[in-house]
């Protein structure tokens, strides 16, 4: 009997499972809400998200994966197991083998925190850990086995994966721990400088509502609510819009500066190969408003974005390999 194969993206903010059994996607938000005291779960992923932020001090919000990285191993089992033992089923016997994502140049010993969830998790020993942007190019079915090189960024809540593919690996990349959740952090830095005080999901909102990489209306105004830091009171403050896209800048020009010294170490040919076919952006930060038209004016290279779901490539990227096993036993960047 061949065992089940499982597909997890470990991700920042979201993790998500597949599954050989079937073509479903399971999607959570990676928090949970414990008391510190007992150590009891008292809110789980989605449910957690919604409460996160009021949760009040007897009660503390963990975030398993930090950047990209596993930080906490048996929380982290906590939030999948229930996923995983529905997949699993009743036959314990039969180990799965897993398909994880993972940062590029993730170190040895994340690596391991990585393979100890997975032996929590009940693993076979043969499961694998893929580097999220290579899975991500396979979720959005880009020619990586050509000899043309092909430039991808994954933009998600922790991590910035740079990647030039070419044969089937990755030629040059790098990984940035800054994402989507730093940018949420700018924000609230930037309003802290009129001392108002946001939560992280005002933040958030104010991202994707008003964010933009481009100036879109240098006098638009809107109003939120926050926390008078001098008075302590909750107040309706009324800002510029273009303060969100101000406070962010400094974190989208590292995410560009980190994207052109990549560029600088390609060899000539690849190089023109991207400047041919351009830079694809991917992951939930890619939707960020006039993002691709910055990069692309910053980088003087064409830059596309995913249009549908581009939070999904890389779990999408699994649920592929794991239901080809052609592609399991011919692959050898899988290896
Ligand atoms: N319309 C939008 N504009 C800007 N940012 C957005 C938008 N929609 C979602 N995001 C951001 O995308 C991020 C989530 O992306 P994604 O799900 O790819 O991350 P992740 O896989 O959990 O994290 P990572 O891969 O970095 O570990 C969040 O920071 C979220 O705020
Ligand atoms: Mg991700």
């Amino acid at each position: 009997m061949f065992s089940k194969k499982i597909g997890i993206d470990l991700g920042t903010s979201s993790f998500r499972v597949c599954s050989s059994e079937n073509k479903n996607i399971y999607s959570e938000k990676n928090i949970m809400i414990v008391n510190p005291i007992s150590d009891e779960v008292v809110f789980k992923g989605n449910k957690a998200f919604e409460i996160f932020g009021k949760e009040g001090n007897e009660l503390k919000p963990i975030k398993p994966v930090k950047n990209g990285i596993l930080q906490e191993t048996l929380y982290q089992k906590e939030l999948l197991s229930e996923t995983v033992n529905n997949i699993i089923g009743r036959n314990k016997l039969i180990r799965p083998e897993f398909f994880v994502s993972i940062p590029l140049k993730l170190r040895e010993s994340d690596k391991n925190s990585v393979s100890n969830l997975l032996e929590e998790l009940g693993a076979r020993s043969t499961s694998m850990l893929v580097p999220e942007i290579l899975l991500s190019a396979i979720g959005l079915k880009l020619p990586i086995h050509r000899s043309t090189g092909l430039a991808l960024v994954n933009l998600g809540a922790g991590t910035t994966e740079i990647a030039i593919m070419s044969l089937g690996g990755v030629v040059v990349g790098d990984s940035l721990s800054f994402g989507g959740e730093d940018l949420d952090q700018l924000i609230m830095d930037g309003f802290r400088v009129s001392n108002l005080e946001i939560g992280k999901k005002t933040a958030e909102s104010l991202k994707i509502n008003f964010g933009s990489a481009e100036v879109i209306d240098i006098n638009a105004v809107s109003d939120v609510k926050g926390k008078d830091l001098a008075t302590g009171k909750i107040v309706s403050f009324p800002f510029k819009i273009d303060l969100i896209r101000s406070s962010m800048m400094p974190g989208i020009e590292r995410i560009a500066e980190s994207i052109k010294q990549v560029l600088e170490k390609l060899p000539p040919e690849l190089a023109s190969d991207i400047m041919d076919t351009g830079i694809i952006l991917t992951g939930g930060t890619s939707k960020l408003r006039n993002l691709h038209f910055y990069l692309a004016n910053y980088l003087n290279v064409p830059v596309y974005r995913v249009e549908e779901r581009p939070e999904n490539s890389c779990i999408s990227g699994i649920q592929y390999i794991i239901s080809n096993s052609e592609v399991l036993e011919n692959n050898y960047y899988l290896k």
